[in-house]
């Protein structure tokens, strides 16, 4: 690891306790032989900065989402190309093993045929987002998900959502896409006060659930709806449908983004940067229907 550039002192003396140099700006830390870069800087900056890493020759990864817009992340991609530079965009869920030991579970047909997907992200607004509105900050994770797990291209079919907090972004959304015939359902927002990071996946044999902070990745059989005579019954009935937990080898999602970076760069098998534009590009398409309606 070379170093850190950031703007603020704050980061730069954090990094330098936990031992890296650091460097005042982008322009200090290209001037050394670096192997590659990690944008991690608020997204209406990664156009930019993006743009002067792929001018200076060196591999990329941009966190997600690629860029404030769809226009400025094909500029991105179609610059990267035009200089063979390595790009690669942060999911970091790509790499959260509980949503590894969903899709796996998905693909090895154990779900049978998928009925649907739902997926919420709530929580709070953490102040320093000061750019994009909640679908293109937080809401292309769960976006992207469904694809991954899918392995499919998704559409949306509706959306609608608002300002509860905020004056100037959208901070809450519900979205209805589709993929491969799927019906995908999600609420993102900025506005519930506890936080809730989870999907439910519903198939022919069962349902999957996955938080993804605690990484935890479940599965309850299909089940037969006996007749209960009473109403204790009907309750008793209710607090039943076992989970039970499929393996997952815990670990840091964001680590196993930056080691498949750091061995793309080193193989030439990055994940393609494609796939961002299509979850910011549903998210945008989200935000003008939203917006449109807010105007009516
Ligand atoms: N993959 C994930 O799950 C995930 C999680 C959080 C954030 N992100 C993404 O990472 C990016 C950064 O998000 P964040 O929440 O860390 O942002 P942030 O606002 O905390 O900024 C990150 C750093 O950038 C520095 N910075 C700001 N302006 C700068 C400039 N002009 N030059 C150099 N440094 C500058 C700040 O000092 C800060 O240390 C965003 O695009 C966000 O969407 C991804």
């Amino acid at each position: 690891m070379i170093g850190v550039a950031d703007l603020g002192l704050d980061a730069r003396a954090q990094a330098e306790e936990a031992g890296f140099r650091t460097f005042e700006s982008l322009d200090a830390i290209l001037g050394e032989r670096l192997d590659g870069v990690i944008l991690s800087v608020p997204t209406n900056l990664h156009r930019e900065y993006a743009l002067r890493c792929i001018d200076a020759g060196c591999a990329l990864l941009v966190e997600k989402p690629i860029a404030l817009k769809v226009s400025e992340g094909i500029e991105i991609i179609e610059a990267a190309r035009r200089k063979s530079v390595p790009l690669m965009v942060g999911y970091v869920e790509r790499y959260n093993p509980a949503v590894i030991a969903l899709r796996n579970f998905m693909q090895s047909g154990s779900l049978g045929k998928v009925h649907g997907i739902s997926a919420r992200r709530l929580g709070t607004m953490p102040a320093r987002i000061k750019d994009a509105n909640v679908l293109i900050d937080i809401g292309v994770h769960d976006i992207d998900m469904a694809a991954f797990v899918l392995g499919a291209k998704l559409e949306l079919k509706a959306a609608q959502g608002g300002r509860a907090v905020l004056e100037d972004r959208i901070d809450f959304a519900f979205l209805a896409l589709e993929g491969a015939g799927v019906p995908v359902h999600l609420e993102t927002n900025w506005i519930t006060p506890v936080k809730f990071r989870e999907v439910l996946v519903t198939g022919e044999h069962g349902v999957c659930h996955v938080d993804y902070i605690t990484q935890t990745a479940r599965f309850a059989a299909a089940r037969e709806f006996p007749v209960m005579p009473t109403f204790e019954g009907s309750v008793d009935y209710y607090k039943m449908g076992e989970f039970s937990n499929l393996p997952v080898d815990r670990q840091e999602p964001l680590r196993l983004e930056l080691q498949a970076f750091a061995n793309g760069i080193r193989s030439g098998l990055l994940p393609d940067p494609e796939i961002s534009l299509v979850s910011l590009q549903i998210a945008e398409e989200a935000t003008q229907i939203i917006e449109q309606r807010m105007r009516a």
